[in-house]
């Protein structure tokens, strides 16, 4: 039998992609939804500006949205929550015993919460039963990171591991479907770029060090090096491209820095969970890709794409990264997470 599981904020652009992947997952059947006062109480295709190229699914149309409360019957609740109010909600439902995977900001930095990429920090997952003791919870609150950070700490991974990071300089051109739905306005974005998303380039510089830190047992050392964010919004629907530039702790050649990107490899991939990419990097060849338009759906929008590494004549060097941003920069990240938690009984 499936799992029950529920998605809060389940009418924006998040939850849409929640309710999107989750349609035959295997292991999860959506059987709650819940969103704001605004929409509780009405069906769900009443008040979802539903934005998703296939329609919405048969048994989620007709679902009444719940608010975002305590009391949906379900055991896992899935979290594409408006910042402003995630913190409070999501501690709730871990409190009341649901096991929360949750897409804001809110907790990420709590020192007992997980952020985690499975394929890369899935150890952090050992500061789950300190915070149920922390916090004399039942449930629990795991996370996932920003939508930019997943792929600049999925990309820096390999090399950290087996080289060593000491600086990072990334600049992003991220995707309109990043603000959600209104989002920015067109005559804002149209034939534009906005040099400033609020708050993400501190997120990035902070998840990443959290996320290639080491778990020490009791709480998670920061990674010791430093990074540096500059944040831009762009006319592109979805998928979040990267240019990184990274100092490493000895001289790499450009051609091992592509094998230990190709060669990487984690948990979910060894375990054959239902949402994992074969490869949770993809390195392009040719000297004009990873492109948005074209590339961002492969492996269904899971994996991170690089493409140009090459030398840098400031740091070591410098390559191009492309994910997607509601895809595995946020529903695929947080279902990849469950399904990992499950595989490892650490649901029961
Ligand atoms: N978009 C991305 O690419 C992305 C990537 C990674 C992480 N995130 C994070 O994921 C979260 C959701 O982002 P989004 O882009 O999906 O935003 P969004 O489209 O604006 O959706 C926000 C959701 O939160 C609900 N909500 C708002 N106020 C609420 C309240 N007072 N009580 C209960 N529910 C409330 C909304 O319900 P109503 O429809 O009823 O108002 C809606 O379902 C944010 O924390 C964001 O930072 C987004």
């Amino acid at each position: 039998m499936k799992i029950a599981v529920g998605v809060l904020g389940a009418t924006g652009a998040v939850g849409q992609k929640f309710i999107k992947l989750l349609e035959d997952h295997p292991w999860f059947e959506v059987t709650e939804v819940a969103a704001s006062e605004r929409s509780a109480g009405k069906p769900y295709q009443d008040v979802a500006a539903w934005k998703q190229t296939t329609p919405i699914p048969e048994g989620i149309r007709r679902l009444e949205v719940r608010p975002c409360a305590p009391g949906l019957k379900c055991r896992i609740v899935f979290s594409g929550l408006d910042a402003a109010v995630a913190g409070p909600v999501e501690e709730s439902f871990a409190q009341a015993g649901y096991v929360v995977l949750s897409n804001s900001r809110n907790h990420r930095l709590d020192e007992d919460v997980p952020l985690v990429i499975p394929e890369v920090n899935p150890d952090h997952m050992g500061l789950l039963p300190i915070q149920r003791q922390n916090r004399n919870a039942r449930g629990c609150i795991v996370t996932n990171s920003n939508c930019s950070t997943m792929f600049l700490a999925m990309a820096l991974a390999p090399l950290h591991k087996a080289v060593g990071v000491e600086k990072v300089v990334v600049t992003t051109m991220q995707a309109i479907s990043g603000a959600g739905y209104p989002g920015v306005a067109s005559l804002d974005i149209l034939g534009n770029v906005i040099p400033h998303i609020g708050g993400e380039e501190e997120k990035m510089e902070i998840e990443t060090r959290k996320i290639l830190g080491r778990f020490n047992g009791r709480s998670v050392d920061l990674a010791d090096f430093a990074v540096s964010a500059q944040c831009n919004r762009v006319p592109v629907e979805d998928g979040h491209t990267e240019s990184v530039s990274v100092k490493l702790a000895r001289p790499v050649a450009a051609a091992d820095i592509v094998t230990l990107l190709r060669d990487f490899s984690g948990p979910p991939q060894s375990l054959k969970l239902p949402s994992a990419p074969e490869r949770p990097i993809i390195v392009m060849d040719e000297n004009d890709r990873p492109q948005p338009r074209f590339d961002v759906n492969r492996a269904h929008g899971m994996a991170t794409l690089v493409g140009r590494v090459r030398s840098c004549a400031v740091l070591d060097f410098k390559f191009t990264v492309l994910g997607h941003n509601t895809i595995r920069g946020a529903a695929g990240a947080s279902i990849l997470n469950a399904e990992f938690l499950k595989s490892q009984g650490l649901m029961d």
